[in-house]
Formats: structure tokens, C-alpha cells, sequence
């Protein structure tokens, strides 16, 4: 891998992925760890929406969300997702394949307790994905949680983390006329060694 060298260096993909997020956090205008995520449901309909990546461990990445949401749903289901992150300031993507586990321990129990107070009242008012009367209904709910959780509201036993432990992973910056680079790593699982391959464009 003579030629991987400046932005795309280096043999570990996570520490690739910390790099070019903290570029994004000076340059994007809003949200940089924003990611389209990806699953399928059980008739194979794909689905994708943006959450907010939480936490690039050393093998793996965080999100947190509901676990009654059809995202949660379609996770368990298949027990495989897939990201997208693009910086539009940086042409750059990041796109990640792998297997998920909750995280529904201490770490979930910490990224929640540091989430302002009505952040952590709406995810106990929120049931995600289903069906709402109204605005109104919503803040009812909101308020009837307040009175019963009051401010020291603990993590719902409905919401919490996923961890997505890549299979692959693919970095990609925008060259002059699409002659892209691309360089993906790829390893059967979390105990194999990645293979490293450049891409045609
Ligand atoms: C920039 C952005 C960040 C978001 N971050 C999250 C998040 O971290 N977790 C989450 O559950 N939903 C997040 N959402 C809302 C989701 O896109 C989505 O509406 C919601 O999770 C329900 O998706 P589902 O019905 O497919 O489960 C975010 C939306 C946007 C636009």
C-alpha cells in the first residue's frame, strides 16, 4: 500500500475515521457526526435515516436511539446495518458494513445521563416510529413523564445504544475530474485482519 498516504495513512481504520470526523467538526456547519444508517426489514425493503454517531471505540461504532423504533426493529431482525457519513465541505464519505449489538450498559447509561434534562424527559415521552394524534398528545406525554421522573430522570429501559462492528469499511475523497480515491478495508470478522484494497472510482 505504497501510494495510501496523507489523509488516507495509517492501517487502522478507526483511527482514520477519528481523524477525518474531528476535520469535519471545524469545518461542517452543523451535526458532522451525522449519518444516513442504513437496514433492511424483514421483507428485505431497505430503510435509511440520519441518527448521530456517538462514539468510534477501537473496533467499533455507537449510536443511540429507541428500541421500539422500526430502526431498532430492522437491526434485530437482519442483526446487520450499514452507515453513510458525507462531508460536504470536505467531499469526503465514509460508508460502513457490519454486525450490531445493543450497548444497553454503563456507557448507555452515561451518554444518556450527560443529554440535557428535556432531552432525556422527550426520550421517556417519545414512542418513535408510531403513530401520533397530535403535537398535543406528545406534549401531554411530555408532561406526565416530568411528574412521574422528575429531573433526575434514569435511561428508559426502551432506549439506548447500538454497536456496529464493521466488516467493512470504505474511505472515499473526491479527486479532480472523479478520479476519486477509494480504499477499503475489509476482514470476515472481528477476530480476522483487515485487507486493505484501493478501488477504481
Ligand atoms: C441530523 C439528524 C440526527 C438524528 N439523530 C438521531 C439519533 O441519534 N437517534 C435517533 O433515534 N434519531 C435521530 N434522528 C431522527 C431519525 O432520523 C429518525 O427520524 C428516527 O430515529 C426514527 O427513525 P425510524 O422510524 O426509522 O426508527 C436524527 C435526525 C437527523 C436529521
Amino acid at each position: 500500500m505504497t501510494d495510501r498516504t496523507g489523509i488516507f495513512a495509517g492501517d487502522d481504520p478507526f483511527a482514520i475515521a477519528r481523524a477525518w470526523l474531528a476535520e469535519a467538526e471545524q469545518s461542517e456547519p452543523n451535526d458532522p457526526n451525522a449519518i444516513a444508517l442504513s437496514t433492511v426489514d424483514a421483507d428485505g425493503m431497505p430503510n435509511a435515516r440520519m441518527v448521530l454517531l456517538k462514539e468510534i471505540e477501537d473496533g467499533a461504532f455507537v449510536f443511540y436511539t429507541n428500541y421500539g423504533s422500526a430502526k431498532a426493529r430492522e437491526i434485530e431482525g437482519a442483526g446487520k446495518a450499514a452507515f453513510v457519513m458525507h462531508w460536504k465541505s470536505l467531499r469526503r464519505q465514509i460508508r460502513v458494513r457490519g454486525t450490531v449489538t445493543r450497548e444497553d450498559g454503563p456507557l448507555a447509561d452515561a451518554y444518556f445521563a450527560s443529554r440535557s434534562l428535556k432531552s432525556r424527559l422527550g426520550a421517556w415521552a417519545s414512542h418513535q416510529s408510531r403513530p401520533l394524534s397530535s403535537r398535543a398528545a406528545l406534549m401531554a406525554e411530555v408532561a406526565k413523564v416530568t411528574a412521574l421522573h422528575g429531573t433526575a430522570p434514569k435511561r428508559p429501559p426502551f432506549w439506548g445504544g447500538f454497536r456496529i462492528v464493521p466488516v467493512e469499511i470504505e474511505f472515499w475523497a473526491d479527486g479532480a475530474f472523479r478520479l476519486h480515491d477509494r480504499f477499503r478495508w475489509t476482514r470476515r470478522d472481528r477476530e480476522t485482519a483487515w485487507e486493505i484494497a484501493r478501488l477504481s472510482p
